[in-house]
């Protein structure tokens, strides 16, 4: 049979768990938020009575507690349950902050109850779900090990592909994911501002790019970050990136240190691969040093 789950905090990423795990056989046994009437909202979607803003009176009937608040108050939120002993001492208390780890549930763990964080690489945009959001995704899941197992059963039951990582790598694990997904849109955003400089549209911008963004994309999955760089960089043609740095800091002046910096980590991590050789990566290091306008002067 499977374990029975509470979740506090009815927002986005509550409504998503609830939704799916209640169509997958789990039966939700309340449901609580800062807002008696989000509870109510998320109750009245899962066909459930019980909706509360007083979480312990849910929580202590749970297997699984998920504690799907804002990440700020997560660890508030589960002393104040813990100092209600709203816990059961054989729940497993779960959090889905991508950024912090399960010991920030260690108030629950001193209760008796095991503590992880599940955190699913997806963005919930709203509280209206039509499909299954957690399909094919990663579902990242560190705690003590009953939390791991369990929480791993609930990522495949949610049709999601769990991936195990170290506590102590929470937060490495999370800039990652900002790196790849956030940064990603900053570094078009970039882009975009150029393109239109030279006088491209606005709205074809992102058409222009596209092409190019997914042959890269496609490139990285088929023979790794090293052997797809392409450009100036690899090629080691210094001359073509000073030209750059010239227009650039002709026109957009404010662009000359992020540029650098990504000049200065792709030579290296182009020397890392063997694709230029250590005078080179010297030369571009040089050049955007000598240039006035690298990063370390900015910072
Ligand atoms: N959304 C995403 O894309 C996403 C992706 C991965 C992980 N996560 C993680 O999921 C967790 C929840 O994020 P979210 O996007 O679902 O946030 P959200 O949409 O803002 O929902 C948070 C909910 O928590 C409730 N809440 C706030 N303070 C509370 C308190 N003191 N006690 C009880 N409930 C409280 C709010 O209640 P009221 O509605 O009653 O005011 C709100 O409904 C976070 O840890 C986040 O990092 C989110």
């Amino acid at each position: 049979m499977k374990p029975s789950v509470g979740i506090v905090g009815c927002g986005r990423m509550g409504t998503a768990l609830a939704k799916t795990l209640s169509g997958k056989g789990y039966a939700i046994v309340g449901v609580s938020s800062l807002h008696r009437t989000s509870a109510e909202r998320l109750a009245g979607i899962c066909g459930i009575s019980d909706a509360t803003d007083t979480p312990w009176e849910i929580t202590r009937k749970a297997d699984v507690v998920f504690l799907t608040t804002p990440d700020g108050v997560i660890e508030s939120v589960c002393q104040s349950i813990s100092q209600q002993d709203g816990f059961s001492p054989s729940a497993v208390v779960l959090h889905c902050s991508g950024a912090h780890p399960s010991t920030i549930l260690s108030s629950a763990s001193k209760s008796g109850a095991s503590i992880g964080s599940m955190h699913p690489l997806q963005s919930f945009a709203s509280v209206d779900i039509s499909q299954n959001p957690f399909r094919g995704i990663r579902v990242a899941i560190e705690g003590d090990s009953e939390a791991v197992s369990l929480s791993a059963q609930m990522a495949r039951d949610l049709e999601a592909i769990p991936l195990q990582i170290i506590t102590e790598g929470k937060p490495l694990y999370h800039a990652a994911a900002v790196v790849a997904s956030n940064f990603l849109v900053t570094l078009m955003g970039v882009a975009f501002r150029l393109i239109q400089q030279a006088g491209v549209p606005p709205e074809e911008a992102f058409s222009v790019l596209k092409p190019l963004i997914e042959g890269t994309l496609a490139n990285i999955g088929r023979v790794g970050v090293h052997q797809a760089l392409t450009g100036p960089v690899v090629r080691g043609d210094v001359q073509t990136v000073e030209t750059h740095i010239q227009a650039i800091s002709e026109a957009m002046p404010e662009l000359l240190p992020f540029y650098n910096c990504l000049v200065h980590y792709t030579a290296v991590q182009a020397a890392e691969g063997n694709r230029i050789s250590p005078d080179m990566l010297e030369t571009f290091l040089k050049l955007i040093t000598q240039m006035g306008c690298c990063i370390n002067d900015e910072v």
